[in-house]
């Protein structure tokens, strides 16, 4: 059997396409290449240029027979964007994932597996949030991911397809092979930013906001590591194919530090003290977001090996090197 990745281009679908190869999986990627690159997917894997939203080439390659899983990944993720702009996100996030969904049932796919969010939560009351806590988005990007969490849960009880949704807190890191990594020259996340800071890819750092009722004033997130995260995705996979019932989980370690606490480590691993600009607050950004993580250790026997900030921060510095030397010898 065979298991279709939707986004696997991009960081977190790429380093699926990786764990499923090396896991001797038969793999097929889609996609749109709009953030994603084409060098990411090894010649092991077959690769589909094209769009999840396109029901024509999603039931060509799911009328094949050979795929029993879809990991849906391909999604639009900038939380400020799907502010200004959140009519992109219901569209890419939300009514494209209804069309993918529709193609899987009609075409008997019996396990989904869902790249969720802990935006999903919006504000929690307190941290560590559970999967139990109320949902309560206070962004576009979470409300159009929790949307598709509702589509997984009524195609569920009305058709033969069991879903597993992972509610990512604030992805990492990269593969400690070198193989891959973050690698979009855009990209807005903390971790990212802030090593192309230390390696002089970027002018400095801007702090969004350092009066929330956190510890030090900064957002608190729950850094975790993307090998550690897929790993989720490989026993979700795993149960699923051995009968398991539909499930969410979070996934993130259960602790949290602060945008502050994660500059001062990055700093002190690269050795750069870059300029970092205290800033006002960003749109959508809540307060604190930590996992409580028992579900997805206990349900599915989740063991992490990166949680360890340090180390996630050298992996995403290796990377950011390798990248940026990758870059140029291609120019
Ligand atoms: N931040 C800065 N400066 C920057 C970039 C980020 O201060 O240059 C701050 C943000 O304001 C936020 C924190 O760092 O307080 C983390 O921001 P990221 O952009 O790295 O990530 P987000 O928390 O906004 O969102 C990420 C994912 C979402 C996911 C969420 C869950 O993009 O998909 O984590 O915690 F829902």
């Amino acid at each position: 059997m065979a298991v279709l990745v939707t986004g696997g281009a991009g960081y977190i679908g790429g380093h699926m396409v990786l764990a499923l190869l090396d896991a001797g999986e038969k793999v097929v990627v889609l996609d749109d290449l709009s953030t994603g690159f084409r060098w990411a997917t090894p010649e092991a894997a077959e690769f589909i240029l094209g769009d999840f939203g396109d029901a024509a080439l999603i039931d060509s390659i799911l009328a094949r027979g050979d795929i029993d899983a879809i990991a849906h990944f391909a999604a639009k993720i900038v939380v400020p964007e799907s502010v200004t702009n959140p009519l992109l996100y219901y569209e890419n996030n939300t009514a494209k994932a209804r069309i993918l969904l529709e193609s899987a049932v009609r075409n008997h796919v019996p396990h989904f597996i869902f790249s969720s969010t802990a935006a999903v939560y919006g504000e929690p009351a307190s941290n560590p949030i559970f999967e139990t806590d109320a949902l309560a988005p206070i962004n576009p990007y979470g409300r159009s991911k929790l949307m598709v969490e509702w589509m997984l849960q009524d195609v569920a009880k009305a058709h033969p397809l069991r879903f597993v949704a992972l509610r990512y807190f604030n992805v990492a890191g990269a593969d400690p092979k070198g193989r891959l990594g973050q690698s979009t020259p855009q990209a807005t996340h903390l971790i990212k930013v802030a090593v192309q800071a230390a390696l002089g890819h970027r002018d400095g750092l801007d702090v969004f906001g350092v009066d929330y009722p956190t510890r030090d004033g900064s957002c608190v997130r729950d850094y975790i590591q993307v090998t550690d995260l897929i790993e989720a995705h490989l026993l979700a996979l795993r149960h699923l194919r051995k009968g398991g019932d539909s499930l969410t989980c979070n996934c993130g370690y259960g602790r949290g530090f602060s945008v502050l606490e994660v500059v001062e480590v990055v700093k002190h691993i690269s050795g750069v003290d870059f300029e970092v600009r205290i800033g006002a607050r960003r749109a959508g950004d809540p307060a604190a977001l930590v996992a409580g993580a028992d579900r997805v250790r206990d349900t599915l026997g989740w063991l992490p090996k990166f949680a360890d900030l340090a180390t996630i921060v050298r992996q995403a510095l290796d990377w950011e090197r390798r990248l940026h030397n990758l870059t140029l010898g291609r120019s």
